[in-house]
């Protein structure tokens, strides 16, 4: 039926859709027209406002590079990349939570030793971190793989910065027989999302500002267990509890303890003070 009234047109739409469309993209279409053109009623969408949108969305587009994806931004900022992160994990209550992958990863960084250095150099306060990587059931998964990836003292990160060598505070390290890992770091730093695009005109027209607590990123991979992609923040960060992408879970705020003891900082190559941050990643198995 292709001739329609206000109330028969979101029918009209989903009928549209081919009975031999695939099942799960006629599920998902069919909830996006009637949750769509939902939307447009409920908030009686004027003419001009529709066309603010269709042009936030091309400007979006247009300012997606390979570099950049305004888009995965905009999902971010919305809340959607966390609300895909929570229902993708429902049932998963003994695994390290997740949190967003962010712009910033870049696969294939260094590998370092186990108990090796990201510093190199660096400013900033210098720490430890440490634990080991269980599998849900405590086992400990030696060999695990730990993708390490943060923020410079000035809070950016290398591929944002041409006076940091791209592989700056970024590392890959195997964890031990018994699950443990150890390397030493910067504190990061809290710090913007890229706030020149629409995203940021959006974050502005909210009232909202576009900073993320301080946070050190990992994946940690292992045969026969899922990816883990989580985030570690100092639990007295500034912006703890405003994230501007909704990163942040309780489990993932965690002390990055300050320690002045020199004896300590000397067992870790470190010098006084530095902070500790001691973190047993779970992995579920695949
Ligand atoms: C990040 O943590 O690197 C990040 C996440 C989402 C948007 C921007 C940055
Ligand atoms: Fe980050």
């Amino acid at each position: 039926m292709t001739r329609v009234t206000e109330d028969t047109l979101t029918d009209a739409v989903i009928a549209t859709i081919a009975d031999n469309a695939d099942p799960r993209f006629r599920e998902i279409m069919t909830a996006l027209v009637r949750h769509l053109l939902g939307f447009a009623r409920e908030v009686e969408l004027t003419k001009e406002e529709w066309l603010a949108a269709i042009d936030f969305l091309s400007r979006t587009g247009w300012r997606t590079t390979e570099k950049r994806n305004e888009f995965i931004l905009l999902s971010d900022t919305l809340g959607l990349s966390s609300m895909v992160d929570f229902i993708s994990s429902r049932g998963n209550d003994d695994a390290t939570e997740v949190s967003v992958l962010g712009p910033f990863y870049i696969d294939g960084a260094p590998m370092i030793d186990n108990g090796g250095d990201l510093i190199a150099g660096n400013d900033g306060e210098p720490g430890v971190v440490h634990g080991q990587v269980l599998s849900v059931d405590g086992t400990p998964v030696a060999g695990a793989m730990l993708d390490v990836w943060q923020n410079a003292a000035n809070g950016l990160y290398s591929t944002e910065d041409p006076e940091q060598n791209e592989i700056n505070l970024r590392g890959r390290l195997l964890t031990a027989e018994d699950g443990s890992y150890s390397f030493t770091t910067i504190r990061p730093m809290p710090y913007t999302v890229p706030e020149d695009g629409p995203v940021g005109g959006m974050l502005d027209a909210m009232g909202r500002h576009p900073w993320r607590p301080a946070h050190i990123h990992f994946k940690v991979t292992a045969d026969g267990y899922q990816d883990l992609i989580t985030e570690l923040y100092p639990d007295d960060d500034k912006y703890i509890d405003e994230d501007a992408v909704f990163g942040v879970r309780d489990s993932l705020a965690v002390p990055f303890t300050r320690n002045s003891s020199a004896d300590e900082a000397a067992k870790h190559g470190l010098d006084a003070p530095f902070f500790d941050l001691g973190y047993d990643f779970r992995l579920r198995p695949a």
